[in-house]
Parts: structure tokens; sequence; C-alpha cells
């Protein structure tokens, strides 16, 4: 079946059911090969379907990144990015991890929501010690793409090449060709090694590398046949980088955020994700054959002078062989529950100062650990009202539960428009509420996903109980 060898070609496309219709006019489209792209696949070592189970080694490595001498990095399972994970919702997920790391280190599950004792944050777990090992353990409740990543100087480890992905399937929307694309960038020394020596000025914004990276690769070039309906599938990974993604200037339909398939899709040309922050987007790629459609990154003022600079080069997709026609794009998704906007309210007001002479991002006066914990019921709403006072945009991070915008400046966020979220970027100057439900207990971080951020102090603690 032409469907299946699609699938082959880049990570495999789930295609709603199997009476979809075919997408192939005429000939069926030749198979493309864009395995040098694809993410490094985990392998299940359990026969059992319902449990995935791999074992993760943390180690040091090298990794030659375009035409750089070979860059000493931090990887799981020796690959930069880290393994993709793919299950179904519903699978248990056993982790033997391994850290062969010369520091302390921990997992991080980005977006899923588990038991606090598997969050991987310093709240709820002693760092691993090189040489130690930690097993994690959890379900996966929701389809989506999460990602893993160290809590412990993450600014450092994750930048280092520490970073991997989940892609936990359930209802999936109809699409020829999926590419899951993990956004970074780093900036390297001329011998190959990491910069990571940063003046307060560059550490204030966030790092920001000067080649960026799909998937471990400056500017790859993805083919795809003319007229399909290509699934992309991202997540920045960057530290402090956001990405103002375009495909040359094609319409995009959104159909998923950072919790899964969102209600009701809708249409852009461009669309920013800070750091943390996924997307699940379709486009039809109209054209013809020999044509190259640019992914970049287009200019985006986060604040401080930032948005100056020209559009830089993500990837290229090529379009070959034979035209087909591409799945259809849907019009809704999956219903989902609108949470209450009214609910105890936890009001959190970001900030940066000096603070003799050290440069402080603050939540409430306070630079982590001092920032007050908050304390919730189990089970409870809440409603978090955020207010950054700050000159420069803060990507805010929720552990463990997904939240829902239900205000923005003032102006309430309409029930039809409600996504699942956990990283949502708290524009500068400005306002905006938050509801989410605390339902598992145990000590939750919340931060700024600008990980120079959270290393120096915005960061906090939700105790459920
Ligand atoms: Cu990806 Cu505490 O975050
Ligand atoms: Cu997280
Ligand atoms: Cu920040």
């Amino acid at each position: 079946m032409a469907w299946a060898l699609l699938a082959t070609a880049l990570t495999s496309a789930s295609c709603g059911d199997d009476a979809a219709p075919s997408p192939t006019k005429g000939a069926p489209p030749s198979e493309l090969d864009n395995s040098a792209v694809e993410l490094v696949r985990a392998v299940d070592e359990n026969d059992d379907p319902g449990v995935f189970e791999l074992s993760l080694r943390a180690s040091e490595t090298t990794k030659a990144f375009a035409a750089s001498p070979e860059t000493p990095v931090w990887a799981y399972n020796g690959s930069v990015p880290g393994p993709l994970i793919e299950a179904n919702v519903g699978d248990r997920l056993v982790v033997h991890f391994q850290n062969d790391l010369p520091e302390e280190t921990t997992i991080h599950w980005h977006g899923v929501r588990l038991p606090a004792a598997m969050d991987g944050s310093l709240a709820m777990q002693n760092p691993v010690p090189p040489g130690g090992t930690f097993e994690y353990e959890f379900v996966l409740r929701d389809a989506g793409l999460f990602w893993f990543h160290p809590h412990v100087r993450s600014d450092i480890q994750v930048q280092k090449g520490l970073y991997g992905t989940i892609v936990v399937r359930g209802e999936e929307p109809a699409a020829d060709r999926e590419l899951i694309a993990v956004l970074d960038d780093i900036r390297l020394k001329k011998d190959g090694t990491i910069e990571e020596y940063l003046d307060d000025e560059a550490a204030a914004l966030g790092r920001e590398g000067d080649t960026l990276l799909v998937n471990g690769i400056a500017s790859p070039t993805v083919l795809a046949h003319p007229g399909e309906t290509l699934r992309l599938r991202l997540v920045n990974v960057a530290n402090g980088r956001f990405f103002n993604v375009s495909l040359g200037g094609l319409p995009m339909r959104v159909v998923g955020s950072d919790g899964g398939l969102v209600p009701r899709p809708w249409d852009v040309t461009s669309i920013v994700m800070s750091p943390g922050e996924r997307l699940d987007l379709l486009v039809q790629l109209q054209g013809t054959e020999g044509d190259e459609l640019r992914l970049t990154s287009e200019p985006y003022e986060r604040g401080h002078e930032s948005g100056d600079g020209p559009p830089l080069d993500l990837a290229t997709i090529r379009l070959e062989g034979e035209p087909v026609e591409g799945a259809a794009l849907p019009a809704t998704g999956p219903t989902m529950e609108v949470l209450p906007e009214d609910a105890a309210v936890v009001s959190l007001v970001l900030d940066e100062e000096f603070r003799d002479g050290e440069l402080a991002f603050t939540i409430n006066g306070e630079a982590y650990p001092d920032v007050p914990m908050v304390e919730v019921g189990l089970g409870e709403l809440r409603r978090l009202e955020i207010r950054n006072d700050a000159e420069m945009d803060h990507p805010f991070h929720l552990h463990g539960f997904f939240f829902q915008e239900v205000e923005r400046d003032g102006a309430a966020v309409p029930p039809e428009a409600r996504i699942w979220k956990d990283t949502i970027i708290v524009p500068r100057e400005s306002t905006m509420a938050l509801v989410a439900r605390f339902d598992e207990p145990g000590m939750w971080m919340y931060h700024c996903h600008i990980l120079e951020h959270a290393e120096l102090g915005m960061m906090g603690e939700i105790h459920v109980e």
C-alpha cells in the first residue's frame, strides 16, 4: 500500500483510519528517503504491547555539526537529539536510566502527567550521581508530543545535548507524511566546542546560538511529493531562542499544541514557539516537482531589541516525484473539557532586577528557592494570574498539569478557543490568567523555560496535598 511506503519514509505517519481515501492520483509515489533527517528511535525492550521499556544512558560523546570539527556533547544513548520514544496512549513507560556523565543529573518528562516522584525535579528526587542509576516508570495518559531533559543545571546540560522526544499516539489526524522536528540552536567555537561562556547581556536574554538545528542537523533537506499534506510536529528545545516558524508563507493548520490535538484548529502563515512549547501543524505542500519550500524562523521581538535580523533557515522541503492529492485538513479536533475560570487566585509577578550587582529573575520579588511555596488542596482548581513586569517575554511552564489560558490583558479567552498547554509565552509588560486542576499530589515546579532565567531564580514550587 502506498500509504505504508510513505509512512516508512519519515517517522511513520499514523494516518487516521484504514478507510482513508488513497492519497495518490495516478501512479503510486516513489519512496523518498529522509532517513538522514529522522530522529533515532528507541527500541522497545519489552514484548508486552502495553509496556515500552528502554535503557537510557547519559554520557559524553562527540558529534559533527555541519562542517565544524567534532563537538564534545552530552547525549542520551549516544545521539543528539536523544532517542524518540514512540508509544500508544495508555502504555506504561519503563526507563532504566544510567548516569555516566561526570556530574549529577535527573530526567524530567516535560508535559507528561505522571506521579510527582517520577517528575525528575529536585523537589521530588535526589539527583542521580555520576555512575548512578534511577528507574522511571509511569503511564502515558495523554496523546501528544512530549520531551525529556535534565532538571539539574538545565541551562548547561540541555545545551550540551541532553534532550529527547516522546510521541504518544492516540486519535491522529490524516496526513501523508509526518516529520517530528526538534528545533534547537547552538553556538560553536572555532575548535568545535560549544560556547558556554555568556556575558551578562546574553545570559539576560537567554542563550541563543548562531547555528539553527533541526533534529541535530543544520539546514537539512526533507523530501516530499508535490501536493502532500505534511504533518510537522515541532518542539523547541533551545535554551532561549523563540522560533517564529514559517514555511514559505504557506497556510499551516494548527491542529495540536502542548496537550495534544486542539478542538478547533486554526490557520497561520507563521507561528511563534518559545522554549518548551510544541506544535502540531498540517501543511498542504502546493507546488510542482523541483520546488523548494523554506522552513524559516522569522524575526520576532521578545524584548530588549531582539527582533532585528533576517529570517533564519531551519530546513528546506524539496518537492520530488509524482504529485499526490493530499489528505484533507480537519476542521475540528476532539472535544475537551472547558475548565471554570473562577477559582481561587494565585498571583505571580515576573520581573528582572539587579541585586547586589547580580542579575536576578524573580517571582513575587524573590528568586528561587526563596519564592514562597504555593499550597493547593488535592483536586482543587487554581487561577494563576500572572503579571510580567519585565521588558522581555517569559515562557511560563508548569510541571505535571496542563492549563488553559482564560484571560489575556483583561480580555477573556472564549471557551471555544481554549486549548491545553503546559508552556505559554507571557509577553513583556502584560497580564494573563491560566486555570489548572491540581489532581496529582506532590511538589511541582513552575518556571520560566528560558533556562538561564530558571537557573537565575525564575522558578517556584506548588505543593499539592
Ligand atoms: Cu521542560 Cu522544568 O521543564
Ligand atoms: Cu516540564
Ligand atoms: Cu524568562
